[in-house]
């Protein structure tokens, strides 16, 4: 792909008013999902799941990419289209998770490195003949009593550089995701902390990796109060602190940021994007928009539950989540939104 296509494909990820829905759950993640419904985890159950989000009419208006995983970027519909083809007909580009998982880092207990980079040339190759046009990796940051480690931190950011290079340099762009975690009773001021140095950590990896930052996207978490801190920080403080490390530690170069949800409900989630946008996108040189799992498909999920019946109502309720979220990557969200379509 041209040099010039990488850019264009890293633009339309974070067009005005879309986001990414993130769709790239692995076997094992995605059992979790479907037991939570009562379904189980067969490769047709998984598939039709994933063809009720893809064949979602209309979604193309608020999603630009789907990221998939392995199995799924060569599944079809139940008509016989490919999911890829499927979701190019909506106008949505396809992605793909190339990292193999958070793996024990050794020596540092309770923390976690992410593998994936044997052979990453070779699998990427393969991803774009199948049509993939980005890639994503996540790398885990966990907070706890004396982590995380300098040890932690940079091996995360070496391999996410590493994991940028081999993806530009075979044609894809590379969503680079550090998670920082909510779990734990670490308070906001803590996670800030610890964001600024992964991201720091992260963005000398791409400069020594030789990453072109304007055909890459930023993947972050969001700067929250530890899931069982008695002091959880309100909207309004979240994405002040958020956007406050973003600023001081991504380069103006990068085409955009999209947030991972990390476990947020789906109206939380919603309402710090939108609150970071209403109150900062003019201060700021990246679209910020979302690339959310849970947050735009638990309401879907839930309506689902494995029926055909339920395709519809299913189908309904992403949308529902997809257009909350395109509003408030343009800061133009607001509660009443979520009752008006309550009452529809
Ligand atoms: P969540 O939004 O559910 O955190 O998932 C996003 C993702 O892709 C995690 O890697």
């Amino acid at each position: 792909m041209s040099v010039q296509s990488l850019e264009a494909v890293a633009k339309a990820m974070v067009a005005p008013g879309k986001g990414i829905l993130a769709a790239d759950e692995s076997t094992g993640t995605i059992e979790k999902r479907l037991a939570s419904v009562k379904v189980e985890n067969t490769e047709e159950n998984r598939r039709a799941y994933r063809d009720m989000l893809f064949s979602t009419k209309g979604l193309g208006q608020y999603i630009s990419g789907v990221i998939l995983y392995d199995e799924t970027l060569r599944q079809k519909s139940a008509g016989g289209t490919p999911f890829v083809d499927l979701l190019a007909k909506n106008g949505i580009l396809p992605g793909i998770k190339v990292d193999t998982g958070a793996k024990d880092l050794a020596l540092c207990p309770g923390e976690k490195v992410t593998e994936g980079l044997d052979n990453l040339a070779r699998r990427c190759a393969e991803y774009v003949k199948l049509g993939a046009k980005f890639a994503k990796w996540r790398a885990v940051i966990t907070i706890g009593e004396g982590i995380p480690s300098s040890t932690c931190i940079a091996a995360n950011a070496h391999a996410l550089g590493r994991y940028a290079a081999i993806c530009q340099a075979a044609g894809l762009v590379p969503i680079v995701e550090p998670e920082v975690l909510m779990d734990g009773n670490h308070a906001i001021e803590r996670c800030e902390e610890v964001t600024e140095w992964t991201l720091n950590a992260v963005y000398e990896a791409l400069y020594l990796n030789r990453v072109v930052l304007e055909r890459s996207v930023l993947k972050p978490s969001m700067v929250v109060s530890g899931k069982d801190c008695p002091r959880q920080a309100p909207v309004a403080e979240v994405a002040e602190r958020t956007v406050r490390v973003l600023k001081r530690s991504v380069p103006a170069a990068v085409a955009g940021i999209v947030f991972l949800s990390g476990g947020q409900s789906d109206e939380l989630a919603t309402e710090h994007l939108d609150a970071m946008n209403k109150r900062y996108a003019k201060e700021v040189p990246w679209p910020l928009s979302f690339s959310y799992g849970r947050a735009l498909q638990q309401p879907s999920l839930k309506a689902w539950k494995g029926t055909a019946a339920n395709v519809g109502a299913a189908q309904a309720a992403l949308l529902h989540r997809a257009r909350m979220n395109g509003l408030a990557s343009a800061g133009r969200y607001s509660a009443d939104l979520e009752r008006q379509a309550l009452a529809a």
